[in-house]
Formats: structure tokens, C-alpha cells, sequence
């Protein structure tokens, strides 16, 4: 090919259909659908129109889904009834045919486990009688709250929780799991020092700060088999607390991923609001391209790709601009980091992954937060 085949069209093509490995999976291409919670499981149960959302988008090449984050089965890990659950005969039974429809549409899927700890506001379904629970009883967002200060009993029981759901993924038929230890929730509530003021093993130093989520992924990977895939998704940002970060330099970053590769993590998934934006001073990386960098592992990049304007909008009613996949390509093809999830613009379109595979960037629809309300 001479350079000047390589026409837009032919470049994306190019660099994203290049199929990758995550320890036993091997995904097709580059495209990862972003975990998007969507409520739209009354009961916990995911159903068949859960079932079709996932698999038009598999059907319509997506290299990899994450579902909406799911919860695990400790009485405090959620707060609605509508968000699905990862335990139950029910709710497996529903996610057992989601995974089934995705793979007849000749996609892959993992299920993102999720736990919010202290963002739990007393009373709230699934189970009202439940307390919020963190590593020290503090809310992400500095108010005073209800909340308790998890026992090692409490302690031993989540990580018994997450290792559980990672084992019913592997049975019920899953591609792999993805930890939620990102935005504010359980996992990074222990991670970040805002919340985090145990003066036991738990707490202290971001190594010890990191033993809970190191000991999850420990008990996780023991509950798989070895080549099962186990992604953790972790993020500088907070929900309720956006400028929050977890590490202010590299090396503090490494002191945090590297007891989480060592544990057996194969895949980090680093979760920023925009992806082209440097993540420390210096260095034009962003945050994915560091934790490759630091950890040697296979990462997931994420934030506004393919949109102009960041997803907190979203949150707020508004819609985004197409913008420019030029920058991602770019880091793409120097192997900065190794897959992108897209978010908003494959909740609005389904066939955003063949459009863009394809070069067919006119067909790109700008995103409207309408695609919130339903689940086509
Ligand atoms: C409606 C909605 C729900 C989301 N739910 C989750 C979630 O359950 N778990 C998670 O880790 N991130 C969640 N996110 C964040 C997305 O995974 C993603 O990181 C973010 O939307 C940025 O990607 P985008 O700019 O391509 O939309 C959600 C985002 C949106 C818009």
C-alpha cells in the first residue's frame, strides 16, 4: 500500500480492526463498549430487550462489551431495583441469555461487577434494611452520612461477594469480568484517601490503601480459570468529587497498579472524561498510556471518543458534537494503550462500530441525551 491509500477510511480501518488477546480472549478489534448503567432491570432481572441492546451492538462489530455495572451479592452493594444483579437464580438465569444472544450475534461480553458503598442512601432498594458501608463510614462527597465503617467480617464478606459473581460469570457463560474499582464506589472508596482513613491493614500508604481492592482481585482470578480474562476499570475521578485524584505523579500511580497487576489483573481500563488530555506534566500520555506504561499490561482507554463534549453533560441533559477520531488513531497506532471504549455514541447509535470500521464517518449522528430514555 502507498501512502496515499491510506485514505481516512482505510487509517481507522487499519488501526482498529487489528485483533488483541486479554489473557484467553481474543477480541477481533479495538472497540470496546464503555458499562453504562441503564435501569432497565426491574427486579435485578436483565430481559430480552436487555438481551437485544447488547447484541445489535455485538451483531454490529463491537469488539468487546462491558455490561452496566451489575451488582454483587452483599445487601449494601446497590441502591436501585431497576439496576440488574449478578446473583439470584433469576438474575443469572436473565444474564445467562444475554450472553447467549451476544455470542449468537458473534460479539463477547463481560459483566461489570459493582459495588457503591457509601454512596448508598439508607432506605434505598434492593434490600431498604441494609446500611451503607465504606471503608470508614465516609461519603465520597465530604457530608456527614449514615454510613458504617466495614468490619473485617464485612470486609471478608465483599470480597467473598465479587469472587462469587466472577465464578457464576465463568458458568453462566461469560468472556471474562470487569471490577468496578472506578468513580467513587466501594473499591475506590478504599483507593482514595479522601475515604479512606483506616489505620489498619487497609489504610495508610496507596499500598495499603490498595490491599482491599488487591485482595478482590486476588480472591477473583482464584474463582476463574486461569486464562479467564479479569479487567479493572479505575479512575483518577470521583462522581461526586470530579478534580479528586488517586495519584498525583507516576510513581504514585505505580505504588497503586502494581500490587493490582501482581494480584492478576490482565487488563486495566482507565476511566477519564477525555481522552487526549495529558495525564501528568511532561508527557503528552494520558492516563491509559501511563498505566501501560507502569504496568506492562494491556489497557482500555475511554472519554468523549468520537464526541465533542464530556459525558458529565450528559448527566445533565445535553447532548454532544461528532468530533475528530484523528487524536485517537494517533495514540492507537503508537500502541499508547491498546483498546477504546465509547460510551455515549454507541448508546446512540448501535451501529457505531461497523460505521466507523467501515469509514463511513458521514453516517456518525451527533449524540442527543433522548438515547438515555430508551433502550434501542
Ligand atoms: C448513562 C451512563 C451510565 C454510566 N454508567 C456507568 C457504569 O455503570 N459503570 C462505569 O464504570 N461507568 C459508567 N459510565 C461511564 C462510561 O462508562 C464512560 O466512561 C463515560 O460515559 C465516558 O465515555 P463517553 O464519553 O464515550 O460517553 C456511565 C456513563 C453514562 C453516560
Amino acid at each position: 500500500m502507498t501512502l496515499s491509500d491510506d485514505t481516512p477510511a482505510a487509517r481507522a480501518a487499519r488501526i482498529l480492526a487489528r485483533p488483541v488477546s486479554l489473557n484467553g480472549l481474543t477480541l477481533p478489534n479495538r472497540i470496546v463498549m464503555a458499562p453504562m448503567t441503564r435501569q432497565f432491570s426491574p427486579g435485578g432481572i436483565p430481559g430480552a430487550d436487555v438481551a437485544s441492546y447488547y447484541s445489535r451492538r455485538a451483531a454490529a462489530g463491537v469488539g468487546l462489551i462491558v455490561t452496566e455495572g451489575t451488582y454483587v451479592g452483599h445487601a449494601s452493594a446497590g441502591e436501585s431495583s431497576r439496576v440488574p444483579r449478578f446473583h439470584g437464580e433469576e438474575q443469572l438465569a436473565g444474564w445467562a441469555k444475554v450472553a447467549e444472544e451476544v455470542h449468537a450475534a458473534g460479539g463477547r461480553i463481560v459483566p461489570q461487577l459493582w459495588h457503591i458503598g457509601m454512596v448508598r442512601k439508607p432506605g434505598r432498594p434492593p434490600f431498604a434494611e441494609a446500611p451503607a458501608v465504606g471503608p470508614s463510614g465516609l461519603r465520597v462527597d465530604g457530608t456527614e452520612g449514615t454510613g458504617e465503617a466495614m468490619t473485617q467480617r464485612d470486609i471478608d464478606d465483599v470480597i467473598g461477594a465479587f469472587a462469587e459473581a466472577a465464578a457464576a460469570a465463568e458458568r453462566i457463560g461469560f468472556d471474562g469480568v470487569e471490577l468496578h474499582g472506578a468513580h467513587g464506589y466501594l473499591i475506590d472508596q478504599f483507593l482514595w484517601s479522601g475515604t479512606n482513613r483506616r489505620t489498619d491493614a487497609y489504610g495508610g500508604d496507596p499500598v495499603a490503601r490498595t490491599r482491599f481492592a488487591a485482595e478482590v482481585v486476588a480472591a477473583v482470578r482464584e474463582a476463574v480459570s486461569p486464562d479467564f480474562p479479569v479487567i479493572f476499570r479505575y479512575s483518577q475521578w470521583k462522581q461526586e468529587a470530579y478534580d479528586a485524584r488517586l495519584a498525583a505523579t507516576p510513581e504514585e500511580l505505580e505504588a497503586i497498579l502494581t500490587p493490582l497487576a501482581a494480584a492478576g489483573v490482565d487488563a486495566f481500563h482507565a476511566s477519564t472524561r477525555r481522552y487526549w488530555l495529558p495525564e501528568f506534566e511532561g508527557s503528552d500520555l494520558n492516563l491509559a498510556g501511563w498505566t501501560k506504561k507502569l504496568t506492562g499490561k494491556q489497557v482500555i482507554s475511554v472519554g468523549s471518543v468520537g464526541l465533542d463534549g464530556d459525558f458529565i453533560r450528559a448527566f445533565a441533559g445535553e447532548g454532544a458534537p461528532v468530533g475528530s477520531l484523528d487524536n485517537l488513531l494517533d495514540r492507537l497506532e503508537r500502541d499508547e494503550f491498546d483498546l477504546v471504549a465509547v460510551g455515549r455514541a454507541l448508546l446512540q447509535d448501535p451501529q457505531w462500530a461497523e460505521k466507523v470500521l467501515a469509514g463511513r464517518f458521514d453516517e456518525l449522528a451527533p449524540y442527543d441525551a433522548a438515547a438515555l430514555r430508551t433502550l434501542s
